[in-house]
């Protein structure tokens, strides 16, 4: 029997390289699953064009001034639904989502951060990693859950921190590490090989293993 094709939409704020990295891999290494919809907060994102370019559909759900984030994650998760996706994948999608929208999509909400979670949640986690002198530095793909950058961790990549290097620096080398890591994880997510123990996420090694 065919395998049923699995459907990602996912979430863009702005350059969308890791939105590239996953739509590239789906098509390059025939994953049984394409990306439905390429969809951001922003009009202006570099990555709905490059959605477009792969022949991705691309919608824009900007917020409406004085409308609260409730009614924003309301409209958002209209715009997914229609979709239907097995998996909804935020890629540099830089507004926080609320309670009601997490819990919409619990178990297949994904997210990439740029740092070693639990350090350095938020923003700017390049330049604190500079400052607070780690030596070791680098990306983490999580499941959202409600707390923000805090949801059980899927993979890590770590970077070491260079003397020379300046925020530019290390955030392209987590980027790369972002771009290596992410792809398998959403395709792990899609192929339902994650498996929860509490906080921890085991990754199965095939779609065989998790029959
Ligand atoms: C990445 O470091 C991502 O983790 C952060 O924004 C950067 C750009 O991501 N949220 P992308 O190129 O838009 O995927």
């Amino acid at each position: 029997m065919g395998e049923q094709v699995r459907s990602m939409v996912i979430l863009i704020s702005g350059t969308g390289s890791n939105m590239q990295a996953i739509a590239r891999a789906c098509v390059e290494q025939g994953w049984s699953a394409r990306v439905a919809a390429v969809i951001s907060n922003r009009a202006e994102a570099a990555g709905l064009r490059l959605a477009a370019e792969m022949g991705i559909a691309t919608e824009v759900v900007e917020p409406r001034p004085g409308a609260g984030r409730e009614a924003y994650d309301q409209e958002l998760a209209r715009r997914i639904d229609r979709h239907a996706p097995d998996a909804v994948v935020l890629a540099g999608f830089m507004r926080v989502l609320g309670e009601a929208f997490v819990g919409r999509y619990q178990g297949r909400l994904i997210n990439v951060h740029p740092s070693l979670l639990p350090a350095f949640p938020g923003l700017h986690t390049h330049r604190r990693a500079l400052e607070a002198g780690v030596k070791w530095h680098g990306a983490t793909v999580h499941l959202v859950s409600a707390q923000v950058d805090a949801g059980p961790i899927v993979d890590q990549a770590v970077v070491a921190v260079q003397d020379d290097d300046t925020e530019a620096s290390l955030a392209a080398r987590v980027l790369q590490q972002e771009h290596r890591i992410y792809a398998p994880a959403v395709r792990a997510l899609l192929e339902g090989r994650l498996r929860l123990q509490g906080r921890r996420v085991r990754t199965l090694a095939t779609a065989r293993d998790a029959a």
